[in-house]
């Protein structure tokens, strides 16, 4: 499987903030925007991504994140020519991704809670398998603001509606998608909407005419942000502080990630940490580094 992040859009919400950076170079307390949706593709174990981004922003993106290869990943851009809307993002990474299923991650969102690695793997493993697409759903206190999603006892989604004044469900659809290998199959069929996107809807709706789209329920322990706004901006930055001061552990620290994943070793890693110097970024890489020395150490010296 592989990973798409989809950074392109025009961020007209935050305004005249996007003007002229775009919106997922942006700072969420102590990291690029970029970091978290990427990060939650490496905690899926996917390690060739694209990022789509706008034809611009092409030299800002290489600069920060290369070709992925410090990260043990291959990352590759996909240009897409104008924000016409998410499928339209999606289709444009169509020759890079080739014959593979994959999963969908809006850039501008951030999710945190506990083993979120897992439950990715899980419906990777389920949509290598099995086929189809899968979707989550995110409880959420005034739904008529969402997609919200409504499902059976199984799981299957049996309709999804946008902004609803009569919501069927409580539960948002967010921006994480995994989708099976007739992805680009189906998204060539997506026609633009009344306000000329090809919307995700419309791609969510192919699969859900086959009946092969399910869903997969956030407990009540996670954490979903979409930066988009100023003020969810700003939530998701508190946020990302308050958790990272009191647990002492980042999110969205990628050179973490790829460490853990087994992509990086620790000298790679120490050396990633060194460009970060003087900060507690870089502190922080290095406190992860040792730690594992001296868990390695204590094993060594028990055997
Ligand atoms: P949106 O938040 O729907 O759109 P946007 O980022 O352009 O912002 P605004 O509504 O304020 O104008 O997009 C969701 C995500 O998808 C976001 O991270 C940007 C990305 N995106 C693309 O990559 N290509 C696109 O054509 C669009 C519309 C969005």
């Amino acid at each position: 499987m592989k990973g798409i992040v989809l950074a392109g859009g025009s961020g007209t919400r935050l305004y005249p903030v996007t003007q002229v950076v775009n919106k997922h170079l942006l700072p969420i307390y102590n990291k690029p925007m970029i970091y978290y949706s990427l990060s939650l593709v490496m905690l899926a174990g996917i390690r060739e991504v694209v990022i789509v981004i706008n034809p611009s922003d092409e030299p800002f993106y290489r600069k920060l994140l290369k070709d992925g290869s410090h990260l043990g990943m291959r990352i590759e851009y996909s240009l897409q020519e104008a924000p016409l809307g998410l499928t339209h993002a999606i289709m444009s990474t169509r020759d890079l991704v080739g014959e593979n299923p994959a999963m969908v991650v809006l850039g501008d969102n951030i999710l945190y809670g506990h083993n979120l690695g897992e439950l990715f793997r899980k419906v990777k493993d389920s949509v290598e398998r099995e086929g189809g697409a899968y979707v989550f759903g995110y409880h959420v206190q005034d739904p008529t603001r969402f997609g919200v999603v409504e499902f059976d006892q199984e799981g299957r989604v049996l309709s999804i509606e946008e902004k609803p004044q009569k919501p069927k469900s409580n539960f948002a659809v967010i921006g994480i998608y995994f989708f099976d290998i007739t992805l680009f199959e189906k998204g060539a069929r997506v026609k633009p909407s009344a306000r000329g996107e090809y919307e995700i809807t419309s791609l969510l709706e192919e699969y859900l005419k086959e009946g092969s789209l399910r869903v997969s329920l956030l407990g009540r322990g996670f954490a979903w942000f979409d930066a988009g706004t100023h003020s969810s901006f700003l939530e998701a930055g508190n946020f990302v502080q308050t958790i990272e001061e009191k647990t002492g552990y980042m999110l969205g620290a990628v050179e973490e990630i790829a460490y853990r994943n087994g992509w990086i070793n620790r000298e790679e890693l120490k050396k990633l940490a060194c460009l970060y110097q003087k900060t507690g970024y870089g502190e922080y890489l290095l406190k992860v580094a040792e730690e594992e020395t001296n868990i390695a150490e204590r094993l060594y010296f028990h055997c």
